[in-house]
């Protein structure tokens, strides 16, 4: 094991105006480490900020404050020039195949298209490892002169996943990349994510809305809420012993079609919308829905420390649900 993350992730914020002089929450202080090959779920509901957090640590957005390290090196504030080095070690895989490709564009120039603008583009070899990227994501030679339309949304996917190998990164970005696809070919891009993982050697910072989607592919798994990070631990952990209240509610809205991920967990119907980044509640920001609130929740924010067994951000963080 390296000693060095080849992602650490240290408070980060990013803040946006809301184009009437308040201010949008998005990423809230948020912290964790990637080992390399290491697989990392972050799980919450649609408008917590995952999305936002995977494109700032990408820096695609540049971060209000915090820290972004990648191999060591501080990239949180890094110039173009410098920015290069990372873009070649990490990349991203959108959520919706349709918009992330270019339709104008063949497959085998969008694969490509990294390695042009890293300058390595080469006129002899481009097309054969074009065909070599096309091969490892379960697609043929032939489909690099096509263009998206002529794709189904898996083998869009595939071609998103394969541009996003053409660099040899370390570290893939997942923002929900299963999201969009019908449930049979989710389980097919699962498999081929699982197996480019292992051959490769690749560190996943896996994005999802539900913890279904994560269970397969994730050694740790933190969950996200509203900005911040609630709670994060093993796989065992999260799916077996969660201690926050929140986790505990997600996990029993997994369908009942994954009875084993369920067990004989009680459903927890959360009421209310998710708050707004606006305005988030004083204290716990989970405290608007949760069951368990006492007017502590509302006076003090619970840290995310280590509270039975592993980091929970609630002060009756415990394993029992009710
Ligand atoms: N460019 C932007 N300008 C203003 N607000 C934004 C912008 N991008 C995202 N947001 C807001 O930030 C919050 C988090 O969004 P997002 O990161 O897309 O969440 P998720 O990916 O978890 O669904 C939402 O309230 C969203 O409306
Ligand atoms: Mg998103």
């Amino acid at each position: 094991m390296s000693a060095e993350p080849v992602l650490r992730v240290e408070q980060l914020v990013k803040h946006f105006p809301d184009g009437r002089g308040a201010t949008v929450r998005a990423v809230d202080g948020v912290s964790f480490t990637l080992g390399a090959g290491e697989s990392l779920g972050l799980v919450g509901e649609s408008g917590c900020g995952k999305s936002t957090l995977a494109r700032t640590v990408i820096r695609l957005l540049e971060p209000t404050s915090g820290r972004i390290l990648f191999r060591g090196a501080d990239i949180t504030h890094a110039a173009k020039r410098e920015l290069r080095a990372a873009r070649r070690g990490m990349s991203i895989v959108f959520q919706d195949p349709y918009a992330s490709l270019n339709p104008r564009m063949r497959a085998g120039e969008i694969i490509a298209q990294p390695l042009r603008i890293q300058g390595r583009y080469r006129r002899s070899g481009g097309r054969d490892r074009i065909a070599e990227l096309l091969h490892t994501v379960g697609l043929e030679p032939g489909h690099a002169n096509r263009f998206p339309h002529e794709f189904s949304t898996g083998q869009r996917q595939r071609i998103g996943i394969a541009r996003a190998l053409a660099l040899n990164p370390e570290l893939l970005i997942l923002d929900e990349p299963v999201s969009a696809l019908d449930v049979s070919i989710r389980a097919q891009i699962i498999t081929l994510l699982d197996r480019l993982r292992t051959e490769i050697g690749l560190a996943y910072l896996f994005i999802a809305h539900d913890l279904a989607a994560v269970h397969q592919t994730c050694d740790r798994v933190s969950v996200m809420h509203l900005g911040t990070i609630v709670e994060s631990g093993s796989r065992e952990d999260i799916y077996r012993r969660p201690t926050h209240p929140y986790t505990q509610a997600l996990l029993s809205s997994v369908p009942v079609t994954d009875p084993a991920l369920r067990g004989s967990r009680r459903r927890i119907r959360l009421t209310g919308e998710l708050p707004s980044a606006i305005d988030p509640p004083s204290g716990c920001r989970f405290r608007t829905r949760c069951w368990k609130a006492a007017p502590r929740c509302a006076e003090e924010t619970p840290e995310l420390v280590n509270r039975n067994g592993h980091p929970s951000a609630c002060f009756f963080a415990e394993f029992a649900t009710s």
